[in-house]
């Protein structure tokens, strides 16, 4: 199995891609572009779904970025179903798109179908999420962010916020987790626990963990038990804003402050997500930026063409606290 720890330090050349795109060229069926000399690239494009802003955000990003550089963009949206995304890919693989691009809804089950695109000579370019394989040269890159890495800066952002808000005594986190079994969701525990293990064994305690599947409704409802369960919770961390959000109905319909009684830290940095900070009901925002398109683009025209590409290419992001909210807002782009 590949972590993204490992594939982070095998910034490697992509010899199986050249071969892959060496061969792909082979069974080019792409179409002439209008200005003649070269090929219409074809991207066929499977997306996890619209379950969040953050995906919104980069749904448009995507397809954008596409019209953009030129391409045939072939785009389905598998609302969050892993059978959905394997028919998409094996529709691509059929078709005989150039590339295939995706972002897999959970981190497992991938080799059959990766195989197949193998098998096709066609290379496949992972972007947002990453998955397990057990043969690296399935794919070729992933286009995305560190998940772990801002779990961490979310532990490291909490220590701030507990700080400000001038917090003494036990912290009783409650965690809404990302949809069950995906790369976000377990990588953004595992760098929060990190930071729990290393500085906050004593005083800080998870009382309550359990999936929102990144949805304001997912969000709304498992924070209602949560605090039928647990009333004395006093920090939230939700993995993505638009769980947040959601959270944010049931702490006040329960009669408490967001922001105050319970202060929150969430992940992703959408415009929402500002408001609700400026509002001062969240307090400190982890950025993931879904802004993917340009570099997903880039990233492909170079694996056609068979250059070699990092192992991983990185989204740069930024981390926000509540006095930044009403500055930073205008400026937001998703
Ligand atoms: O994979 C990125 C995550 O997926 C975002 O943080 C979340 O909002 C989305 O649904």
């Amino acid at each position: 199995m590949l972590s993204r720890r490992n594939f982070l330090t095998a910034a490697v050349g992509v010899a199986a891609a050249g071969g892959l795109t060496a061969c792909a060229k082979k069974d080019d069926n792409s179409s002439s572009s209008s200005s003649g000399g070269s090929k219409t690239i074809t991207l066929g494009f499977s997306q996890v779904g619209s379950e969040s802003g953050w995906r919104s955000a980069n749904t448009t990003s995507v397809k954008d970025a596409a019209k953009e550089a030129g391409y045939n963009l072939k785009f389905s949206d598998a609302q969050q179903k892993q059978e959905n995304q394997i028919s998409a890919i094996r529709s691509y693989i059929a078709q005989k798109v150039d590339v295939i691009a995706f972002s897999p809804v959970v981190v497992t089950g991938w080799d059959a179908v990766l195989k197949e695109a193998k098998a096709a000579k066609i290379p496949v370019v992972l972007t947002d999420r990453s998955v397990e394989t057990s043969d690296d040269s399935l794919y070729v890159t992933l286009v995305g962010s560190d998940f772990t890495d801002e779990g961490r800066r979310a532990g490291k952002i909490l220590e701030k916020v507990l700080e400000k808000a001038g917090h003494k005594g036990a912290v009783k986190i409650a965690q809404l987790e990302g949809t069950t079994g995906a790369a976000p969701a377990i990588e953004r525990a595992k760098g929060f626990k990190e930071v729990m293990d290393a500085d906050h064994k004593d005083d800080w305690k998870i009382v309550v963990s359990q999936t929102g599947d990144f949805t304001r409704a997912g969000g709304k409802q498992v924070m209602a038990a949560f605090l039928q369960s647990n009333p004395d919770i006093n920090v939230l961390f939700a993995h993505n804003d638009d769980m947040a959000i959601g959270a944010i109905q049931s702490i006040e319909a329960a009669g408490k402050k967001p922001g105050k009684d319970i202060l929150i830290v969430s992940i992703d940095g959408v415009k929402d997500g500002f408001v609700a900070m400026s509002e001062g009901k969240i307090n400190a925002i982890v950025e993931c930026n879904p802004l993917l398109g340009p570099q997903l683009m880039d990233t492909v025209k170079k694996v056609k063409a068979g250059e070699t590409v990092e192992r991983w290419i990185k989204t740069k992001e930024g981390d926000f606290m509540q006095d930044q909210a009403k500055a930073a807002l205008p400026s937001r782009k998703y």
